[in-house]
């Protein structure tokens, strides 16, 4: 992606106003929703927590003590009772609530009385292996309907889940299970991606080494018998063998709205993932709200969210917003280009889904991939698109409005974090007439400002820091087991206020342009990655003395891993031994991580403090003029590497 000026930005003038008949049908279509909600956010929140099922009512909306809020206290209710439960109960018992696809083409339908049996059946499985309320388990699992089974079957007993993305390696996963001591590991034999199997159950092996509070480790067959897996005796299951025991029927667990529904590990800006944690009742109201409010979603929609379970959008929007709201929703396990580079488009017009939200990496690659993959599929079922995961390029959005959206759907761009649970900045279909590239509003009930260093808030045009000024339901409650990261991470630049590491503009209409991570962290393809997780992956290669890795511009990717590496003598600087450490950097993290870009490096610019001036490697690695370079200790180093790097860019 050519970065886009800010300046070109903000002087963006086209907009796009809803359509009439949109805005008559649509579930928000009176702009009073905005005073109202400003008027008394309390309030505003309080009707929309009426949205879910609770079995005890609270008695005060919101106990606001910064850095902590509770909110519904004294309720009661479950996560898996409104998204399962409730609508089992009434017609919606059989309407499909996953239609699956696998990628290698195998299909699967359930409907929420299916969702009912399975998940009960599993939470049976669960307590007998001895997990009870409070009890952390793990998934680490492809995108199949168990995965969600699992899920919702940990929420049914008030057992926190820790999902780890399928893509994450052993190590990774070791990590993330020892943080969160969890208890129980729910994993499957393998995963499909790009045609071939992702060794679930080997990683998890790997991983369990050193796992000592797992218990019991239950596997998915997902390959068929003839794929090999070693199974414990007295700690493997398979997931078949433990529900053919089960029973029926199992009861939800009444959760008081502050208990812990699940913990989500994400990047931060040091080498250590922080458990990002979710509680139940305000978690529950605000992504049960946001389906309805964003994705504009009806009874008879069929609903696709494209992320994996593994990443937060995963568990809002294809999880417990959807299902809360009684959705269809569409489901997919593996590539966008596999078997071939129609496959989403085929799906939207085999299932003729309504609704289609995905990450602008994706709509790149769609884009680079040309209109003939799409233009062999009838599309017309749509009526709403949906972005997230990192800012939308002007051109790719106009691409995807044009030929996906056939000039007729909105556009929502949605700005939220694994943090904010839900979506805090995103245009009202019904309502907000969107730019090209802005994420627009903050939704009703959110206050979001725009504030420099000292906490002043900026005027119109200026860019600062995003901040939010007051609680919502959703916002983490902390980071598990690290309450002084937290308040470090979040709350220590604006005391009161939530930080949250992003950059951003408004324009002259108020609208709301979000500019990327102002900290150490990275987003590759819409995937937070933090650069000292992989400065540490690299120096834990024998070869690697120093390492300084940065987010660098990439046209489909956003920002692509570059990593500046200094060598111990005794080593050549050579092709192979740049293959080596980009494959040490997968094996330790993930495929995500793997760094685009090794740079042979003799010193590495630093403050005199020591401090690497990563602003001025971003310049190296983006081909760029240096910017200021008086503060270095020594102003020759980052010369040579953009000499030298010009000279051996691979
Ligand atoms: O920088 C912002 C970017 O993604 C970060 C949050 O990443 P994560 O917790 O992994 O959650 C991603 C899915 C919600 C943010 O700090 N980001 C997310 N959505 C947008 C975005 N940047 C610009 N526009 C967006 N719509």
């Amino acid at each position: 992606m050519e970065p886009t000026s800010i300046d070109a930005l903000l002087n963006e003038t086209r907009a796009f106003a809803p359509a009439e008949t949109f805005t008559q049908q649509a579930n928000l279509n009176d702009p009073a929703v905005y005073s109202e909600a400003a008027k008394d956010f309390e309030a505003f929140w309080a009707k929309a927590a009426e949205g879910l099922d609770w079995f005890q009512p609270w008695t005060k909306t919101l106990e606001w003590s910064p850095p902590y809020a509770q909110w519904f206290v004294g309720g009661k209710l479950n996560a898996c009772y409104n998204c399962v439960d409730r609508h089992a109960k009434t017609w919606r018992r059989n309407k499909a609530a996953l239609i699956w696809e696998g990628e290698p083409g195998d299909e699967r339908v359930l409907t929420y009385g299916d969702l009912s049996r399975e998940t009960q059946k599993f939470a049976n499985v669960l307590k007998s292996m001895g997990v009870s309320k409070g009890d952390r388990v793990c998934i680490y699992m492809p995108l199949v309907p168990e995965v969600v089974i699992a899920m919702l079957a940990c929420a049914r007993i008030g057992a926190p889940h820790s999902v780890v993305f399928g893509g994450f390696s052993a190590e990774s996963l070791q990590d993330r299970i020892n943080d969160a001591q969890a208890k129980v590991l729910i994993t499957a034999d393998g995963g499909w991606r790009r045609g071939s199997v992702v060794p679930l159950k080997k990683n998890a092996d790997d991983a369990l080494k050193t796992c000592p509070s797992i218990e019991k480790v239950i596997v998915l067959d997902r390959m068929g018998i003839d794929y090999p897996v070693h199974m414990q005796s007295g700690r493997d299951v398979w997931w078949r063998d433990a529900m053919e025991q089960a029973a029926l029927e199992c009861p939800c667990e009444p959760m008081e709205s502050e208990d812990l529904l699940y913990l989500l590990y994400t990047s931060g800006s040091t080498g250590k993932p922080k458990g990002i944690m979710h509680t139940t009742g305000g978690y529950m109201t605000q992504v049960n709200a946001t389906t309805q409010w964003v994705f504009d979603l009806k009874e008879e929609d069929v609903y696709w969210c494209t992320a994996d379970v593994g990443w937060v959008t995963g568990h809002s929007y294809l999880v417990y917003g959807p299902l809360s709201n009684g959705a269809t929703c569409m489901v997919y396990e593996g590539a966008p280009d596999y078997p071939d580079r129609d496959r989403f488009w085929a799906m939207i017009e085999k299932y003729r889904a309504t609704i289609f939200y995905t990450a602008p990496t994706a709509i790149r690659a769609f884009m680079k991939w040309g209109e003939s993959h799409l233009q062999k599929h009838d599309l017309s079922s749509l009526r709403l698109l949906g972005s997230v995961g990192e800012p939308i390029n002007p051109e790719a959005w106009m691409w995807y409005h044009q030929h996906v959206g056939g000039a007729r759907c909105p556009i929502v761009d949605t700005w939220w974090q694994t943090e904010t649970g839900a979506i805090l900045i995103s245009p009202l279909p019904g309502l907000t007439a969107t730019k090209p590239g802005s994420a627009t509003h903050a939704l009703p009930g959110i206050f979001p400002e725009i504030l420099d260093n000292d906490g002043q808030p900026l005027p119109l045009g200026k860019g600062g820091y995003l901040a939010l000024t007051k609680p919502w339901p959703s916002m983490t409650r902390g980071l598990y087991g690290d309450p002084e990261r937290f308040m470090q991470t979040y709350w220590s630049k604006y005391p009161g206020i939530y930080f949250t590491g992003d950059g951003a503009r408004r324009d002259e209409d108020g609208y709301f342009w979000l500019m990327g991570r102002v900290d150490d962290v990275i987003n590759v393809a819409g995937h937070r990655l933090s650069t000292m997780e992989v400065e540490s992956a690299l120096v834990d290669h024998p070869a690697v003395a120093e390492a300084a890795a940065i987010g660098k511009s990439h046209d489909l990717k956003g920002q692509a891993v570059a990593a500046f590496v200094i060598i111990r003598e005794g080593f050549e600087m050579s092709d192979s031994l740049k293959d080596d450490l980009k494959e040490h950097v997968t094996k330790k993290i993930g495929a995500i991580a793997r760094p685009d870009d090794i740079i042979f490096s003799a010193d590495l610019p630093k403050t005199r403090s020591g401090k690497i001036m990563r602003r001025l490697l971003r310049d190296v690695a983006e081909g760029r003029a240096l910017g200021d370079t008086t503060t270095l200790a020594d102003p020759a180093v980052v010369q040579s590497l953009k000499d030298k790097y010009e000279g051996q860019e691979d």
